[in-house]
């Protein structure tokens, strides 16, 4: 008999996560897979399912300008609660720790539909950083039948938090798969990466860095600081910043406030997912409070400086590639001179490195879906 497995997603990063997912659940006849995406993000989430070639049999367009937690969570709750009836599905997959992934869950529970969470088991231990991404993976942690660890260390934290052995299976992160089937996709056409060439010119024979920042956590002050070093790095003749801002207003008011104009800083509209691999290619360092950029970056030998005071994956930091940097303004910017100046300093932590997953995460799941009831 097939399992109706309905897929639930709303951001740019569960969009990207989880794709490899649908993809390996559509290919496989033991299931009807039924995609629902919160479009939490509107934008960024298209860009993915683009790229993708998803088109969603559910779509709640709930995205609002500067939406509020709480407002979103309850719209969430009842858009997916509404689906899950309509659907009745056997299991409700949801990746990460986004309001989306968060609601997701918890309708699913109030269904007694079993639910498997991939990306289980981050932790930092500490609930307002990230926040709140923290408690929302602690939530689905608690309500979640099936665990897809990406790592030995978050199977480790669920097993400290009393999850079943059963139910904890370390399958990699399908990031790596993500990014392994983008870069084969620009490999076979290039051109789907060749929309930076006018910045690639501008930035000719710069050291190139890039950078993204969007933490809740770092609204007001923490964005200022890290504005502000942005700014002081940029005065440096030899180096160039490319900087695809996130669309949240609290993030674009403070950094075109502060960096528009600059002649070495391209401030930009969010890229798709093949011109974002195609920016990690250029940079020389990558400056981000990203979860995903710091699983990418190491994949790809590309020293990562996290703008955090903790982090949820220690792994890229354990090998080398990532450097949590806080964000306070006179430390990054003396952690990016460093990396520039200090050939040594910048090898040691330039080396390619998989500690998030082989690429064949996505499988491993829909193999261990297809093996419970
Ligand atoms: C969300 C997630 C966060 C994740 C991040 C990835 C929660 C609580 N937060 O945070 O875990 O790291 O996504 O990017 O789930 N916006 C647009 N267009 C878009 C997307 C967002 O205009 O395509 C603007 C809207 O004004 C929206 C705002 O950004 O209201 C905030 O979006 P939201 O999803 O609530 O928060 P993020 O900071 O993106
Ligand atoms: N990304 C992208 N375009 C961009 C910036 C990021 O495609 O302009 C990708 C990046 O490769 C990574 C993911 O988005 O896979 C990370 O998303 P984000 O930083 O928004 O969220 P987080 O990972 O912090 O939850």
């Amino acid at each position: 008999m097939t399992q109706t497995i309905l897929v639930v997603f709303g951001t740019r990063p569960e969009a990207i996560k989880m794709f490899p997912v649908v993809h390996a659940l559509a290919a496989d006849p033991r299931f009807r897979v039924v995609t629902c995406v919160s479009a939490q993000h509107r934008g960024m989430l298209d860009q993915v399912l683009t790229i993708a070639g998803i088109v969603p049999n559910h779509d709640l367009d709930l995205m609002k300008p500067d939406q509020t937690l709480d407002g979103l969570t309850a719209a969430l709750l009842t858009g997916l609660g509404g689906v899950m009836d309509a659907e009745k599905p056997d299991w409700v997959v949801v990746q990460g720790d986004t309001a989306t992934a968060m609601a997701g869950a918890l309708a699913a529970y109030y269904r007694k539909i079993p639910v498997a969470h991939v990306e289980a088991g981050l932790r930092s231990h500490n609930i307002y950083h990230p926040w709140p991404e923290e408690v929302n993976r602690k939530i689905i942690g608690t309500i979640a039948a099936l665990h897809f660890a990406p790592t030995e260390t978050s199977a480790a934290a669920l097993r400290a938090e009393n999850v079943s052995a059963d139910a904890i299976h370390v399958t990699g992160n399908t990031v790596i798969d993500a990014l392994q089937w983008v870069s084969a996709k620009i490999e076979a056409e290039p051109a789907l990466a060749e929309g930076l060439a006018d910045l690639e010119e501008r930035f000719a024979g710069k050291r190139i860095i890039g950078v993204t920042s969007h933490r809740r956590e770092n609204f007001g002050g923490g964005l200022e600081a890290i504005a502000e070093a942005i700014r002081q790095i940029a005065e440096r003749p030899d180096v160039a910043l490319i900087f695809p801002v996130h669309p949240n207003p609290n993030v674009r008011k403070v950094m075109e406030g502060a960096l528009g104009g600059l002649a070495n800083v391209a401030l930009i509209e969010p890229l798709d997912y093949p011109h974002f691999a195609r920016l990690l290619s250029l940079a020389e360092i990558m400056l981000t409070d990203s979860g995903g950029v710091q699983e990418e970056a190491p994949a790809l030998g590309k020293p990562v400086l996290v703008m955090r005071e903790t982090t949820e994956r220690p792994e890229g930091v354990e090998a080398g590639t990532a450097r949590l940097v806080g964000t306070e303004t006179a430390r990054i910017v003396s952690e990016i001179f460093t990396l520039l100046d200090d050939k040594a300093a910048y090898s040691a932590m330039a080396r390619a490195h998989n500690p998030f997953g082989d690429g064949h995460a996505a499988r491993r799941i829909v193999e261990l879906l297809g093996n419970v009831r």
